[in-house]
């Protein structure tokens, strides 16, 4: 069995994790980790790279008590001949991290083992310090979890760490002007995944985010349009592709990119709107920014229904944040009743529902707007 730590939108990641191993099981989940069987280790090495939302994965096994905990560990330590280095992080009702700390260092120190952990100020291992120790190369980075709702205690293993480094190189580079209204590299990643397909079109493509990171997860193909001549040119610079044009999405008759080319996804953040500051934000300018996108999706849907287009689409719609409560995009719900099917993202679990028509919803604390995450295919 698997442990996934989970990203601060859980749910997302469930969703990610769920469509990248459609095999794996649901033991347990809660906001901060989800617990898998039915997958194996091979499966889980080749797709973690591409994982937006995930932190850490371990090998789990259940234990009855902490003693067998403790043997386990010391087992562990004992392999080594210099002095063992470890992690350990924990979560749940029954386990105090400074406690299980010193009892372990106790533990190993009666078996004459030396040993430091690497926890500061006796939180959890981040993943910087993971990588920085080499802990899953020394296979020696350990979670704990319990429950008030079971007796058992899971002790996991880290088999894999989110590289940090990669994100941070791949975002150095890209100018301030790049960061501004850029869809999060981690967000587009569980998009394009919650997908799943190989040929990859954007047609709200921006500064090409979305793009960038379908290539880093060595997709076979990306396409992107964008009615803004200077978007289409940064993303053609951006991506070093050639597949990038000049379309508006409101009158794509003229786009034949679907007879010139096999387009399995449509993954987009889509258009959201005028932005809006604290200072202007009204009912009134949400009003009329819906109506716009309103006809704009009609016709975007209508013109894909026209071509048959039978592959996945992952598009995000915007809501907003207006005097503390959240303003929906119930009209953009007409509009996919009539053209789309929605798919489901994850099983029906109730805990898992976002939103009415179980999407995903994904907003930071600081933005006005939000993004309505939905998987569909065309009604034909
Ligand atoms: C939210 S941005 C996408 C940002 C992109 N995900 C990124 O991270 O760079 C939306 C893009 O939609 C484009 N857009 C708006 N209306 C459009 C239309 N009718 N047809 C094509 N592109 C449109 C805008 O020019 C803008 O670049």
């Amino acid at each position: 069995m698997f442990l996934f730590q989970l990203w601060r939108e859980y749910k997302l990641s469930i969703a990610e994790i769920l469509n990248v191993f459609p095999d794996g099981n649901i033991v347990f989940f809660d906001q901060k980790n989800l617990i898998l069987d039915h997958i194996d280790e091979k499966t889980i090495l080749e797709r973690s790279p591409y994982l937006g939302g995930s932190i850490k994965i371990s090998e789990v096994s259940k234990y009855r008590n902490y003693d067998e905990i403790y043997d386990y560990i010391a087992e562990r330590a004992s392999e080594k001949w210099w002095k063992f280095q470890y992690g350990l992080s924990v979560f749940g009702v029954r386990s105090d991290l400074k406690k299980q700390l010193t009892t372990i260092k106790k533990y190993l120190k009666e078996k004459s083992i030396s040993s430091r952990f690497v926890n500061q100020d006796f939180s959890n291992v981040s993943s910087a310090t993971i990588i920085g120790e080499k802990l899953v190369q020394k296979w020696s980075d350990f979670t704990l979890i319990s429950s008030r709702d079971w007796w058992d205690i899971w002790l996991g293993k880290t088999i894999w760490v989110q590289d940090i480094e990669g994100y941070s190189k791949r975002d150095y580079g890209k100018s301030r002007d790049m960061q501004i209204g850029m869809l999060p590299p981690k967000l587009s990643q569980m998009m394009i995944n919650i997908a799943w397909g190989e040929h990859i079109y954007d047609p709200f493509c921006g500064l090409g985010s979305l793009l960038i990171e379908a290539q880093n997860m060595w997709k076979q193909s990306i396409y992107g349009s964008d009615f803004n001549p200077e978007m289409v040119q940064l993303t053609a610079k951006n991506t070093g592709s050639h597949n990038i044009f000049l379309f508006d999405a409101r009158d794509m008759a003229e786009n034949n990119i679907f007879e010139k080319q096999t387009i399995d996804s449509i993954v987009t953040e889509g258009f959201l709107g005028e932005i809006m500051t604290k200072k202007n934000i009204s009912h009134e300018r949400i009003s009329i920014q819906k109506k716009n996108l309103s006809k704009l999706y009609t016709k975007f849907f209508s013109w894909l229904q026209s071509i048959w287009f039978d592959g996945v689409m992952v598009i995000s719609f915007p809501f907003w944040e207006l005097e503390k409560k959240y303003v929906y995009f119930n009209e953009i719900y007409d509009i996919l009743e009539k053209y789309c099917k929605i798919q489901d993202i994850f099983p029906k679990n109730s805990e898992l529902r976002a939103s009415k028509l179980w999407s995903l919803l994904y907003k930071r604390d600081t933005q006005l707007v939000g993004r309505e995450i939905f998987k569909l295919k065309i009604k034909n």
